[in-house]
């Protein structure tokens, strides 16, 4: 048994081989079925000829339409007219599954192949992004750990949230309120004084009403927190484990990236450091270049795009004003009106990937900002203990793994960065 990948490599040129998959293409003509193949690593033209299989074989074939499982033997040759330019000249066929006629034909709306995603999913564009997808987390997972970061687990079924009740889903949890986790915040911030260096990579849930090209209600989330760290040292994490992921697509992907219009060159440059500026100075920025924004208003899409355009990497905006921004964020010992949180923007219109900053470590305060936010602080009487029992300097951000992907792979949308997309409008297949 090969795969494809290695025969576009020329490894099997000349030999007899078996592969099995499914069509992809096919059509007769003159006594000849081409068929397009594809398995989980690429698509590669089989020909088969009348007289070179069995004759049942061949009727079989010949009737086979697309997504029909089929196996087949034969031999590798190198051949300037087909697809990846080799193809395999098949002595026998056998077709395992005669497929009903797929659904999925040319120029369908993009409704329709939401509709069908669970076989939407066996498409090239999908399957090339699930590769990279496959090659971007192995690269995070790798960057935490060969920096001495300890992956540890929070719950996802959770009592209170962190990042603010418009977005928190509500499950009944025996006549009780739970609430699926926006974020391992609180976990983190007691684990890290456990463990120091600490991340994981999970889900998040975001109950986010907004129909945008970037939000889902479902996504991957990877964070990490760490004690006795400042807000620059995890800035620079948030830089190195980007542009780790960068180099790997890079080094393992990139035909796959080619294919989405992404040059693996591009990627090779993202190292660090990234541009940093600080959100006063963004304010600036924008403002000659004849956006005025209001001093404390977020940042949107249009300012974001404004201050990444032309940019080859991501950059880095630091110090928020500390009015709508989280509880848990430290204040600016030297601006008590900023907080010592900072956001990594991609350009592209992907915006904020990665979100973070240093913690508050004083008990009172953090006490007052989340009456100041309508929060109950008895609901975070656990979480406070890491503020009454040895606080010490720490840090921590979230990066979506979507965000980095559409990112990367330069999607419109934030949906083609997972198979089953989880948005305000749908939540099946
Ligand atoms: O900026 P956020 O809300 O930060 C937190 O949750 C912090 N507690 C993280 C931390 O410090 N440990 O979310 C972090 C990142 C964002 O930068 C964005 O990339 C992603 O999570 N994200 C979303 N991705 C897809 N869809 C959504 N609805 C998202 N909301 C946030
Ligand atoms: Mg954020």
């Amino acid at each position: 048994m090969v795969a494809i990948v290695d025969i576009l490599k020329g490894y099997h040129t000349g030999e007899e081989v078996e592969l099995r998959g499914w069509i992809y293409r096919t059509r007769s003509v003159g006594g000849k079925v081409f068929v397009v193949l594809r398995d989980a690593t690429g698509v590669l033209q089989v020909t088969i000829a009348r007289d070179a299989v069995p004759p049942e074989a061949f009727a079989t074939i010949e009737k086979a339409l697309i997504e029909s499982s089929v196996v087949v033997r034969g031999t590798i040759a190198e051949d300037k007219r087909a697809p990846g330019g080799y193809e395999l000249r098949a002595k026998d066929v056998r077709v395992v599954h005669s497929a009903e006629k797929f659904p999925i034909q040319e120029d369908l709306s993009e409704e329709f192949l939401l509709d069908v995603r669970h076989l939407w999913v066996r498409s090239q564009r999908m399957t090339t992004i699930f590769r990279i997808r496959h090659t971007a987390f192995a690269a995070v997972h790798e960057y935490f750990r060969s920096q001495g970061f300890w992956e540890v687990h929070p719950p996802m079924l959770t009592s209170a949230g962190s990042e603010g009740g418009a977005t928190l889903f509500e499950v009944e949890y025996f006549g009780r309120k739970a609430y699926l986790s926006q974020s391992w915040q609180l976990y983190a911030e007691a684990l890290a004084l456990a463990m120091e260096k600490i991340y994981y990579v999970a889900p998040s849930f975001r109950a986010e009403k907004s129909r945008t090209t970037r939000h889902l209600t479902e996504y991957w989330h990877a964070e990490m927190e760490q004690a006795w760290a400042g807000m620059d040292e995890v800035i620079g994490h948030a830089e190195a484990v980007i542009s780790h992921v960068c180099q790997r697509v890079a080094e393992e992907r990139p035909d796959d990236v080619t294919a989405l219009g992404r040059a693996p060159e591009f990627l090779k440059a993202v190292k660090p450091p990234f541009e940093r500026i600080t959100y006063e100075e963004a304010l600036k920025v924008l403002k000659e270049k004849g956006i005025e924004i209001e001093w404390g208003k977020d940042l949107r899409t249009l300012e974001e795009r404004a201050l990444t355009e032309g940019k080859p990497k991501p950059i880095v905006v630091t110090h928020y004003p500390r009015i709508s921004q989280a509880f848990y964020k430290a204040r600016d010992p030297t601006r008590p009106d900023l907080v010592l949180g900072f956001d990594v923007i991609g350009g592209d219109g992907v915006g904020e990937i990665v979100g973070g900053s240093e913690r508050e470590t004083d008990l009172e305060t953090i006490e007052r900002s989340l009456v100041e936010q309508g929060e109950d602080p008895k609901a975070y009487g656990w979480y406070l203990d890491s503020r009454r029992y040895g606080s010490v300097q720490h840090s921590g951000f979230g990066m979506g793994m979507e965000r980095l992907i559409q990112w990367i792979c330069k999607l419109e949308h934030i949906r083609d960065a997972v198979p089953f997309p989880r948005t305000p409008g749908r939540v099946s297949p």
